[in-house]
């Protein structure tokens, strides 16, 4: 028989269900992480650079977000086909994929490829190149004839080498033979970096690109979903030895939580997935014991690939308004557990691409170059780390349900400064459906009934009684949308990548005992800021 006090939970837990919790406090313990300025970057499949240069899209977008950050998104150059990228320095074209870019098996270069590149993005880009590892002829000769290339025309700009790309997964692709694991990864990752750091270039270099160690595919937590069976992840790693503070500055490990790759994970493709933090936490969460290896290791962990969906994403998730929200949630919350940065995959012709740059004709459909929701995330995201690069995050721990998270950003001396929250209730919209730079066929057809629902938020801060707020949102018409996003009513021209428009800043006023009062939509983000 239930006693009384379980009664009274149920009603209490019922009640819940109407809604996310509205009545926020801020503990004033929270233990914090660094919070880099960038933390949101990108990742671009070799094979699709050439189609990103032919418009200015890619670029005039990541000169909007650095002119607010102060610090340009990141870029690696990497993906599966850095794997089959080799150099004919003699070919008379500087670049061509075989048979073609979307089924390529071989990328070949000439040195030239990397000066197409080199001063595409914004001043003070950091750029990553990943290395052909999974070819082992003369003694990885191709990766040392690349890393030699890519740095003359990069110079400083290139910051780090990757050596192969999602190596766990080598004896699949027959990349490898059996026993391919650990030991045999780090004597070959010895190999191959002593020639890089010994040759004459590198011993000149005036800023040495460093490595980024691991770049593991196979979510740690989750064997059902290893591709080979092997050892890899960055806490075995590690603890067999690979630690080389000097040397290596990042270890990372690629994160997907969704998937079309193979039809038991097709079938679990759900947009309500990513609009819910529980899930996402356990996604997220599974890195904890990797970020603590590469710090004990003298190094720092990145999501060096990721995106919503693996195998390309999919249209009507990995480009709606919710995916942007799940975007900025993501960020935010690798942040708090210390996941530094995360490097969202492009190619010119995927689903999960924030931005495209040319029309291609694809699945039926002739789709236009363009940007795509989750671009919006990117450019709330640049807002909360405006300011500073000496901010530390914390996730609450009173705003972390299903549908709903929230953070604190912390100057150096831990004085609160900053709060997002991010409603991830699901609302569907009955406009915005359509971006012509996405599949018309996977237009929402779903409609929520009646009135979007608004919470009254009260948030208990430590802020002193009178002091001004100056507050953002990343609004869209609902989960379901891929058009009509804006941040504080600024937008992006869909043919350029140019600003529209200036963020109309809200205010508001710490009312008595720090209370803050609110109003916050389903599906929506808020940013409020201490003026
Ligand atoms: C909200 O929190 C304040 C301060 O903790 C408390 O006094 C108040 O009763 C709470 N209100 C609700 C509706 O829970
Ligand atoms: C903060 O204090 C609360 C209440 O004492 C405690 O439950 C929690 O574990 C503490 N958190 C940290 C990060 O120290
Ligand atoms: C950078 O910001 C300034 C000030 O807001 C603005 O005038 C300028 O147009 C911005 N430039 C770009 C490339 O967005
Ligand atoms: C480049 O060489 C290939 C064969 O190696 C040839 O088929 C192609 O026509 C050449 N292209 C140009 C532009 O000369
Ligand atoms: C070298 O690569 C081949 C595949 O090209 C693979 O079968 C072999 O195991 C690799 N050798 C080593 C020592 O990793
Ligand atoms: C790399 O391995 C090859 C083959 O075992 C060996 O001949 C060569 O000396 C090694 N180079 C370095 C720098 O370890
Ligand atoms: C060494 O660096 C200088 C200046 O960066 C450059 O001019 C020179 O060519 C480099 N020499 C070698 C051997 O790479
Ligand atoms: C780490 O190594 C242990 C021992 O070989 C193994 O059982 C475990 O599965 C490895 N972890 C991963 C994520 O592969
Ligand atoms: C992410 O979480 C969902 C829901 O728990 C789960 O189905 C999926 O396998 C997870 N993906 C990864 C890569 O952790
Ligand atoms: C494209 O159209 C062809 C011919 O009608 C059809 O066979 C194919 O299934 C369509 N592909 C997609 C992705 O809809
Ligand atoms: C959020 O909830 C999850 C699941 O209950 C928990 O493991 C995690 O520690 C919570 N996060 C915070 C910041 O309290
Ligand atoms: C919306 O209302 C219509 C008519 O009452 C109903 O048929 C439909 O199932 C409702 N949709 C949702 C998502 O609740």
């Amino acid at each position: 028989m239930m006693a009384r006090h379980e009664l009274f939970l149920l009603v209490i837990a019922s009640i819940k269900v109407a809604g996310h919790s509205t009545n926020i406090s801020i503990p004033s313990n929270l233990s914090t992480r660094v919070l880099v300025p960038d933390v949101y970057g990108y990742s671009m499949e070799p094979v699709w650079v050439d189609d990103y240069l032919k418009s200015d899209i890619a670029s005039n977008l990541m000169h909007a977000i650095a002119n607010i950050t102060q610090k340009p998104a990141p870029f690696r150059v990497g993906g599966n086909t850095a794997d089959q990228t080799y150099l004919h320095p003699d070919q008379n074209v500087t670049s061509i994929a075989y048979p073609d870019p979307t089924n390529a098996e071989t990328f070949n270069i000439t040195p030239a490829w990397y000066d197409t590149w080199a001063n595409y993005f914004p001043v003070g880009t950091d750029l990553i190149y990943t290395l052909n590892l999974a070819s082992n002829t003369s003694n990885f000769a191709t990766a040392v004839a690349e890393a030699e290339a890519v740095h003359a025309a990069l110079g400083s700009k290139l910051t780090l080498f990757e050596l192969g790309n999602e190596l766990d997964h080598y004896q699949s692709k027959s990349w490898r033979g059996p026993g391919w694991g650990v030991t045999e990864y780090i004597a070959q990752f010895a190999n191959l970096t002593s020639q890089i750091t010994s040759s004459a270039w590198y011993r000149n270099a005036t800023t040495p690109p460093k490595i980024q160690a691991g770049v593991f595919a196979d979510p740690p937590s989750l064997p059902d979903q290893q591709v080979d069976q092997d050892d890899f992840d960055i806490v075995n790693v590690t603890g067999a030895g690979l630690v080389d503070p000097d040397l290596i500055a990042t270890y990372a490990m690629h994160l997907y939580p969704q998937s079309t790759c193979e039809a038991v994970r097709w079938l679990r493709m759900r947009l309500e997935l990513l609009s819910n933090h529980a899930v996402l936490w356990t996604n997220v969460s599974q890195y904890i014991p990797e970020v603590a290896a590469a710090e004990a290791a003298g190094a720092v962990f990145v999501l060096g690939e990721t995106n919503s969906i693996s195998c390309s994403g999919r249209s009507g998730i990995s480009d709606t308004f919710g995916a942007a929200l799940w975007g900025v949630d993501y960020a935010l919350l690798a942040a708090s557990i210390g996941v530094q940065k995360l490097a969202f995959h492009l190619g010119a012709q995927s689903e999960y691409s924030s931005f495209t740059p040319v029309p291609y004709e694809y699945k039926n459909e002739s789709l236009e170059a363009g940007i795509r929701a989750p671009f919006y995330g990117h450019y709330f995201v640049a807002h909360v780390v405006k300011g500073s690069s000496d901010w530390n995050i914390a996730a609450l721990p009173t705003a972390n349900e299903s549908d709903f998270s929230g953070y604190g950003v912390f100057d150096a001396s831990n004085a609160l400064k900053k709060l997002v929250f991010v409603d991830l209730g699901i609302w569907n919209a009955s406009t915005g459906l359509s971006n012509p730079s996405t599949l018309s066929v996977t237009d929402s057809t779903y409609v929520s009934n009646g009135t979007r629902p608004v919470n009254d938020m009260r948030v208990t801060t430590p802020w002193e009684e009178g002091a001004e707020l100056s507050m953002l949102r990343l609004n869209g018409p609902g989960t379901n949308a891929k058009s009509d996003v804006n941040v504080s009513s600024v937008t992006f021209d869909m043919a350029t990548g140019t600003k529209i428009g200036e963020e109309e800043e809200e205010s508001v006023q710490v009312g008595a005992g720090g209370v803050v009062a609110f109003e916050l939509q389903q599906a929506q983000a808020v940013l409020l800021e201490l003026s």
